[in-house]
């Protein structure tokens, strides 16, 4: 029988599982290493720095004692460079920050065999139900079927943005996180 299990965790637990993370990132996106962008060693400078937020908040999804995907984020600074550079933005609004508006989901990986099973929907909803935040926004590739699910899973592209030199043209989406209060109430 498979045994699995989801768990919430802060900064203080990513020393610890941070070789697993950048794990699930070389396999979940082994198409993708030869782009600088994507190697192991970006992926790791990046998760170094998100971390240093303490609003970074961190689900795995372990199967058979295996981590085999994991989603994480943490809530926009009222000050934060998101939105700098965007595109093809239509409402004044959107960019606003306060410091408690946005959660930025900023990673959503899953091991290739365990892909279709419905893990990476389980790990997005764990990490977005429950929070404070009015909204969600996430960076994808628009080539990426992933973004398909965003869409389906109630996400809106709301412009396109290029966050880093090296980095994809990635559409920028928003989720309402009223979703999940209202199927609560
Ligand atoms: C994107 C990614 C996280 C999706 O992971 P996943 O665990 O396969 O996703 P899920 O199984 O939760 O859902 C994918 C879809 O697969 C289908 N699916 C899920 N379980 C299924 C099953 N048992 N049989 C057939 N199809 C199934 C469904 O269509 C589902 O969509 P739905 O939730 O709207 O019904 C994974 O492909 C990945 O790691 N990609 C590389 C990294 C990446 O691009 N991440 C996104 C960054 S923006």
């Amino acid at each position: 029988m498979t045994y699995w299990t989801v768990a919430h965790h802060g900064p203080e637990a990513v020393p610890d599982l941070r070789a697993q993370l950048i794990d699930v990132h070389v396999d979940a996106r082994s198409d993708l290493l030869d782009q600088d962008f994507y190697t192991a060693e970006r992926f790791a400078q990046r998760l170094d720095a998100y971390v240093k937020d303490p609003t970074f908040a961190l689900v795995t999804m372990t199967v058979d004692q295996v981590l085999v995907g994991y989603a994480f984020g943490g809530t926009l600074s009222a000050s934060t460079r998101w939105w700098k550079g965007l595109r093809d933005a239509t409402d004044p609004d959107l960019t606003r920050e306060t410091g408690t508006r946005t959660f930025a989901f900023r990673e959503l990986l899953v091991r290739k065999a365990h892909q279709r099973r419905g893990y990476a929907h389980a790990l997005h909803d764990k990490l977005l139900a429950g929070r404070p935040e009015e909204r969600a926004t996430l960076l994808v590739r628009r080539d990426n079927p992933a973004r398909e699910l965003y869409l389906r899973w109630g996400w809106k592209v709301v412009g396109k943005v290029q966050p880093f030199p090296d980095s994809p043209v990635f559409d920028s989406m928003v989720l309402d996180l009223g979703i999940f209060r209202r199927r609560t109430d």
